[in-house]
């Protein structure tokens, strides 16, 4: 088992070489369920809103691209989102002087995936308004060989990454990887966040 200073050293080692990192464990599965409890509650509440595609004007509801549906964290309160935030300040901090990635904030949503669902291939990060550059997704239920909405990632220096949304898996990729959601066969949720340079 890894400490926290090693686990976050080999986060930054496996973005640099790969341009990816995913970590099993990184949360306590406590932490994990309690997270999928917010996410359900929000869903059940109607406040998740169907995903949009492009930004600003450009934004369209577009559910043959993606048919999640999201909901931004504003208030970072409670003890699991509590632990999370404090571990992605640690990651801000060290990728900044590791990687000299000029991050200054992070920015989270909920999101949940009814089945039949998917996320066409993409970059988060915009052409034009480039201030993405990193992408973490923390994946809450539970998944099986079989039941889909598998994350592939494109990455030049790691090659075609395939990654099972098992509970509690963490991964982070530079948001100008392209990358896509295959479809899902069972509901599925996450927390996906990215880490930003401006503020
Ligand atoms: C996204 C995204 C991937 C995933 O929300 O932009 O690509 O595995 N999510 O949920
Ligand atoms: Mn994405």
């Amino acid at each position: 088992m890894k400490n926290k200073a090693q686990e976050l050293d080999s986060i930054c080692q496996s973005l640099s070489e790969k341009g990816y990192s995913v970590v099993d464990h990184l949360f306590s599965l406590s932490v994990v369920s309690a997270l999928q409890e917010q996410a359900r509650q929000l869903y059940a509440n109607k406040s998740m809103c169907a995903a949009s595609v492009g930004r600003l004007q450009s934004k369209v509801q577009n559910q043959k691209v993606r048919g999640d549906f999201t909901f931004w964290v504003d208030e970072w309160k409670g003890e699991a989102l509590e632990e999370v935030q404090s571990y992605y300040n640690s990651i801000l901090n060290l990728v900044r002087t590791e990687l000299f990635l000029p991050l200054k904030r992070f920015e989270s949503q909920f999101c949940y995936y009814p089945p039949g669902t998917h996320y066409d291939r993409h970059k988060d990060r915009h052409y034009q308004y480039e201030h993405r550059h990193l992408s973490a997704i923390l994946y809450l239920g539970s998944w099986e060989p079989g039941d889909g909405g598998e994350l592939m990632i494109y990455s030049e220096a790691g090659g075609q990454q395939k990654v099972n949304p098992t509970q509690g898996r963490w991964v982070i990729f530079r948001s100008e990887l392209e990358h896509e959601v295959l479809p899902t066969g069972r509901d599925r949720w996450s927390l996906t966040s990215w880490f930003r340079d401006d503020h």
